[in-house]
């Protein structure tokens, strides 16, 4: 593995000042910088984007799974709308590890149903922006478990 990518859904650029009491102070670009740091400590390229527009989404997911590198993916609400996301997820043969920044599942109903578990290789939610760091760890065991 030489490249991670991180791919932001809708609302996350807004992170900071976006209903901190669910999602934290930190600032997606805090995330990204601490993620950036992570990697290059290991000699990893990041690939940190955010879209409000699913298509966008759908595309770099493709692409990722395409060049066979793995994705920490935040979808936020496509996370509960999206089949199309799953798709792309199933169809690329992307490698996802999903992560919420809060709890989804002590929150609304419609939060705790997701179109990206069951093609993710695993989930990471409720942990604020430690989310995003575990996912990474959880990212970088798998890629070695599946070179050795
Ligand atoms: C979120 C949870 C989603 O339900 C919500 O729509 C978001 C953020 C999270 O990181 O906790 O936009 O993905």
């Amino acid at each position: 593995m030489r490249a991670v990518h991180c791919l932001n859904g809708p609302n996350l650029n807004l992170l900071g000042s976006r209903e901190p009491e669910l999602y934290g102070s930190a600032t997606l670009a805090s995330i990204e910088a601490r993620l950036a740091a992570a990697c290059e400590s290991r000699g990893l390229a990041l690939h940190f984007r955010q879209s409000n527009h699913e298509g966008d989404l759908i595309t770099w997911v493709q692409d990722a799974g395409l060049a066979g590198e793995p994705i920490i993916l935040n979808a936020g609400a496509y996370t509960h709308t999206s089949i199309a996301l799953r798709d792309a997820i199933k169809g690329a043969n992307a490698k996802v590890i999903e992560v919420h920044l809060s709890n989804i599942h002590a929150r609304e109903g419609f939060r705790h149903h997701s179109h990206i578990s069951p093609v993710a290789q695993g989930v990471i939610f409720g942990f604020g922006a430690l989310s995003y760091s575990l996912a990474l760890e959880a990212c970088i065991a798998l890629a070695t478990a599946s070179e050795s």
